[in-house]
């Protein structure tokens, strides 16, 4: 068996089998010897591991974890380590950064003459140079692909590897008969994302909150966040008690804490060094195609019965699925059925109570039930449309859909500080059973945060899903994926896809072995050949539904 070095740039992809096993038995070792470490250290002091090596964020520290959830967050945080990237400097320009313009890639073999059929894997090899066109030495782009058939309306994501020696590997499961074309693209040179890891170390308030605080006549605003500066302002402690989750404001001067009224965005103050601007230039070197040398496409045959299948030990596990004729295709989940008119979505949410929790991408689901069914009535709770809560009924069919926000932080309009709610609190508060679905999905009001905020996040999230498994086993939880999305630099700055990705892994790595279903929208969107939207596009969407109603109700038979 060849083995490579191994490193994940893209979602679920594994090393060889046994090597990845053995790493992880030496790391889960090693760790295990540092975590006995920390605690005979600090006994007597506290019986909690201290964070050593991560905890490196300023101002931002978070309250001890039990001993499992501390070491959990030790091995996600490692699984997640991003190789070595440099940064710009007096022996480091611009021009020796990535540049997707003189980068190539080229499909595999070189000499071609290979035939392909349905179920092979393709192999494509990815150079990258930089603006001298000399070649780069070291890994850490952050690479994106995807093979496509415009005309067919079909496309597949690619999982891309780094060999961490400037050069890269994309691979593809061929899926259709006909041609496919290779699009590999840039979303970050490495150096790029060197600077995103320094913000996120040393600005993790670069997105700031605010909250008005009112009593009788007297009102004043002040800064909220996760984590504030030490000033001489006392904190107010908003500090979740249930969950622990974290949350403060600056005190207002002339009123207490107890009379904050409203929560909402109140901007962004990031900066960059000089020259790091250019580092993230659309169109130059972030999110740019990168162009084949040679032909970037390939016929695939039909499945050749004689042969035997070409087994890839690259590619562990496959794509979630993939697009034909527009339509998903489900690999890793149930048959994909198609509702498209109101009387089938009606059919199958009979009877059904369905909770969706989290950020505007979860908010677009209600939206698009609410249009697509017309005798489901949204009832008026004066509610923020960005925000919500919202409720629909259907009397006539008993079917009850819901919407909530997840509780700060909150990138919003002014909502009023007692409509935020921790997805883990209400979760404790339903009965839950075979006729509710629980949908949720958390991500694109963290990437300006440590990690560490996402994971105890998810931790509490993930106690609240078993207690309710427990519980009632048989409730549907379904849970979305994070999305790549477009992004000019302040998008890039605040939101960038490859915080996105790494905080798409911890979601990943945190609900494996519950009885939970991934709905993978990172792979629709990148599949599909609409450009990238943190809100996807209507086609996409539809999809989205289809699979989730498919989960709800699957192929009588399947
Ligand atoms: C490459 O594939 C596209 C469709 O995906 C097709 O339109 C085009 O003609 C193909 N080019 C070649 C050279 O086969
Ligand atoms: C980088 O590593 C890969 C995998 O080991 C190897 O195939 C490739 O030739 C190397 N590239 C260079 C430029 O050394
Ligand atoms: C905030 O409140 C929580 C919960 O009561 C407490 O555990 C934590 O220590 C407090 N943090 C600060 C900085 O006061
Ligand atoms: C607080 O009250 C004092 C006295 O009424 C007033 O002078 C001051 O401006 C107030 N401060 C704020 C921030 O509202």
């Amino acid at each position: 068996m060849k083995v490579r070095a191994c490193r994940e740039t893209m979602v679920s992809f594994r090393c060889p089998k046994y090597p990845a096993i053995f790493v992880f038995l030496a790391v889960f070792v090693f760790l295990l010897a540092l975590f006995n470490m920390d605690v005979l250290e600090h006994k007597g002091r506290s019986s909690y591991p201290l964070p050593k090596h991560h905890l490196q964020h300023r101002f931002c520290s978070f309250q001890p974890l039990s001993p499992e959830d501390a070491l959990e967050e030790r091995l996600l945080l490692d699984s997640i380590a991003w190789p070595e990237t440099p940064s710009l400097s007096a022996s480091l320009s611009l021009e020796q950064t990535t540049h997707p313009a003189h980068s190539r890639f080229t499909i595999l073999p070189e000499k071609g003459g290979q035939q392909w059929h349905v179920g092979d894997q393709l192999e494509v090899m990815i150079k990258m140079y930089d603006f001298h066109g000399r070649p780069k030495k070291s890994g850490g782009d952050f690479l994106l692909a995807r093979l496509h058939n415009r005309a067919l309306g079909a496309g597949v994501a690619g999982k891309v590897l780094d060999h961490l020696n400037g050069s890269y590997s994309a691979v593809f499961s061929l899926l259709w008969e006909g041609s496919a074309k290779v699009e590999v693209t840039l979303v970050h040179p490495s150096e790029a994302v060197t600077v995103l890891q320094r913000l996120t170390r040393e600005q993790p308030d670069r997105i700031f909150f605010k909250s008005a605080f009112r009593s009788g006549s007297v009102s004043e605003t002040t800064t909220c966040n996760v984590c504030l500066r030490p000033t001489q302002q006392p904190l107010c402690n908003f500090t979740d008690l249930t969950t622990g989750e974290p949350w403060f404001c600056y005190k207002p001067k002339n009123l207490s804490c107890d009379t904050r009224i409203s929560n909402y965005n109140g901007g962004f103050n990031g900066h960059l060094k000089a020259n790091e601007e250019k580092l993230f230039k659309s169109g130059n070197n972030m999110k740019v195609s990168i162009q084949a040398s040679g032909s970037a496409n390939v016929t695939i045959f039909p499945k050749n019965k004689d042969q035997p299948e070409v087994k890839s030990n690259i590619v562990q596990p496959g794509p979630a699925g993939y697009y034909y004729k527009g339509v998903w295709q489900s690999i890793s989940g149930p048959t994909v059925r198609q509702f498209n008119t109101p009387s089938v979505i009606n059919q199958c949410l009979k009877g059904k109570v369905v909770h969706l929790y989290g950020d505007s991408t979860v908010r677009q689901w209600f939206e698009y039930l609410n249009k697509a069914l017309p005798d489901l009535k949204q009832f008026d709770l004066h509610s923020s449309v960005r925000v919500g809560p919202f409720i629909a009924l259907n009397y006539a069919n008993n079917i009850l859909v819901t919407y909530q926000f997840h509780g700060p932080p909150v990138r919003s309009i002014s909502v009023p500080a007692i409509e935020l709610h921790y997805i883990a609190n209400e979760l404790d508060r339903l009965v839950g059973g075979a006729n509710t679905v629980v949908v949720f999905g958390i991500w694109a009001h963290f990437s300006t945060f440590p990690t560490e905020l996402y994971i105890r996040r998810l931790q509490n999230i993930r106690r609240a899903v078993v207690r309710l498994l427990d519980r009632a086993p048989d409730t549907l939880i379904l849970i979305r994926t994070a999305n790549p999305k477009a992004m000019p630099l302040r998008e890039a700055l605040t939101n960038s896809d490859w915080c996105s990705l790494q905080r798409d892994k911890v979601l990943r790595a945190m609900f494996k072995g519950l009885n939970v279903h991934l709905l993978d929208v990172w792979e629709m969107v990148l599949a599909h050949h609409l450009p990238h939207d943190l809100h996807p596009p209507p086609p996409i969407i539809k999809n989205i539904i289809d699979v989730i109603l498919s989960y709800i109700c699957p192929q009588k038979g399947s």
